[in-house]
């Protein structure tokens, strides 16, 4: 059985980290985060004009449920966990979802308009990281988000106690990483100032245009701000007008 099962899950005790949130309005162990997802997600969606997303690693599927409902977007979830699929399922919608690890994906080259990827990726290998980069890749055609934890977090007394996290990357390292596995595919992979996670974005800069990731941060920033999930400019955000 895999580490993400009911006990992940259910007991905010086991193991300290991030869950899967409840099925009502998303990460019930941590509503402040919820609305930053949205602002990032409902910035990506406007912005792509995107009408179709696979959530990879969707977890009990809140965040989907909000897709569909909130934002019109036909989803496909996909979770390795057998409970979280079975929970994601039921919801309404939620007969799209699958049970598939990460790196190796049950759809075809360019299927979706969208990937979204938020905080799996962390609990991976460094190789089967890869592999799970050059999924998102290969099944999206428009852009993917992909955000995990912070490396910052492992310092931290709940990052001592976190036993499932194996990577702690900066969103350069990981933007790195996922450019060498976009490579010849005609992605542009950068890295996002958001603090407090370690975010990238990939996208075509053929189809998006180039000032597509300063936009994207721009709204979300500005949604996150109108939500009252923004207490600060991000400390990097400097950093990434001037490299974009
Ligand atoms: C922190 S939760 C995030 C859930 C959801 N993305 C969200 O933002 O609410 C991590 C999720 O990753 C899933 N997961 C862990 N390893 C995975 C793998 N190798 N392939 C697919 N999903 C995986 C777990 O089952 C769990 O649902």
């Amino acid at each position: 059985m895999s580490e993400f099962e009911q006990r992940y899950f259910e007991d905010p005790n086991y193991p300290p980290g991030l869950k899967g949130g409840d099925e009502v309005r998303g990460y019930g162990y941590y509503p402040d985060y919820f609305p930053i997802v949205e602002a990032q997600l409902s910035a990506l969606v406007e912005l792509t004009s995107g009408a179709s997303l696979v959530d990879i690693g969707c977890g009990k599927g809140a965040l989907a449920a909000y897709m569909r409902q909130d934002l019109g977007l036909r989803v496909i979830g996909t979770d390795l966990s057998a409970y979280a699929v079975g929970h994601a399922r039921r919801a309404q919608g939620g007969e799209d979802t699958v049970r598939a690890a990460c790196t190796h994906l049950p759809l075809g080259d360019g299927t979706v308009d969208l990937g979204w990827c938020n905080g799996v990726l962390q609990y991976l290998e460094a190789e089967a990281a890869r592999a799970a980069l050059a999924e998102m890749a290969r099944v999206s055609s428009l852009a993917v988000f992909c955000s995990n934890i912070a490396a910052a977090q492992r310092q931290t007394e709940w990052g001592k106690r976190d036993r499932l996290t194996r990577l702690y990357l900066r969103p350069g390292q990981w933007a790195q990483l996922a450019q060498e596995q976009a490579r010849g595919e005609d992605w542009t992979v950068v890295a996002l100032p958001f603090e407090g996670e370690s975010a990238i974005l990939f996208y075509r800069a053929a189809r998006l245009g180039k000032v597509f990731p300063l936009r994207f941060v721009e709204l979300a920033l500005e949604r996150m701000r109108r939500l009252g999930a923004l207490t600060r400019s991000p400390p990097g955000l400097d950093a990434f007008y001037r490299r974009a």
